[in-house]
């Protein structure tokens, strides 16, 4: 037996959320933990949740504003009190080498904190570490199966800090 002295760290969480307001709540918990520099990759089908989620780190984050996804500017900026938040949706994106083109590159995380849609679509450009959320749908019509995986250390103290984080659908 070996006794790990660690700070305890997390490397995947999973979520059954079984309503938008659980998965926005899920959202606003993450939110809450975000800071300047963080990167948050969302992957899921079309009407998965990755907006629902969005909105409810938006207001995690300290922003009481509309959330609405991008989309013929593929990315919005909003400000909170701990910096710029980036929200990309690169669903429009053909191929990874558009977003290169269209310089998205600029802002993963940019001068603030950055939160993407479809992120797969612009797998390149991501930063090697970063938070990745899958959302997949589940057996009933509003159930979700949301799995967050820690690309690097910073963001496994992220999850373990959510998942010690209390009540909530976890
Ligand atoms: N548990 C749930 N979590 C989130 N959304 C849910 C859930 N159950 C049902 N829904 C519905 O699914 C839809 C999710 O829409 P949303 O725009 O968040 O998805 P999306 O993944 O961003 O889709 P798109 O790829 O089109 O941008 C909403 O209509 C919402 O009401
Ligand atoms: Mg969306």
């Amino acid at each position: 037996m070996s006794l790990d002295h660690e700070p305890a760290a997390t490397d995947r969480v999973q979520v059954l959320s079984r309503s938008p307001a659980q998965t926005r709540g899920l959202g606003e918990r993450v939110g809450a933990l975000m800071q300047k520099g963080d990167v948050v990759a969302l992957a899921g089908p079309l009407g998965a949740g990755k907006t629902t989620l969005v909105q409810g780190m938006a207001e995690g984050l300290g922003f009481a504003g509309r959330v609405r996804s991008p989309s013929f500017t593929l990315v919005n900026e909003y400000p909170t009190p701990r910096g710029k938040r980036y929200h990309l949706d690169l669903f429009r994106l053909e191929h990874s080498g558009e977003a290169e083109e269209a310089g998205l590159g600029e802002f993963l995380p940019g001068d603030g904190m950055a939160v993407v849609e479809w992120a797969d679509r612009a797998a390149d450009l991501l930063p090697s570490e970063h938070l990745e959320i899958a959302l997949e749908m589940g057996p009933q019509e509003e159930v979700r199966i949301i799995v967050l995986t820690a690309r690097g250390k910073r963001y496994r103290l992220l999850l373990a800090a959510l998942a010690n984080g209390g009540q909530g659908p976890c």
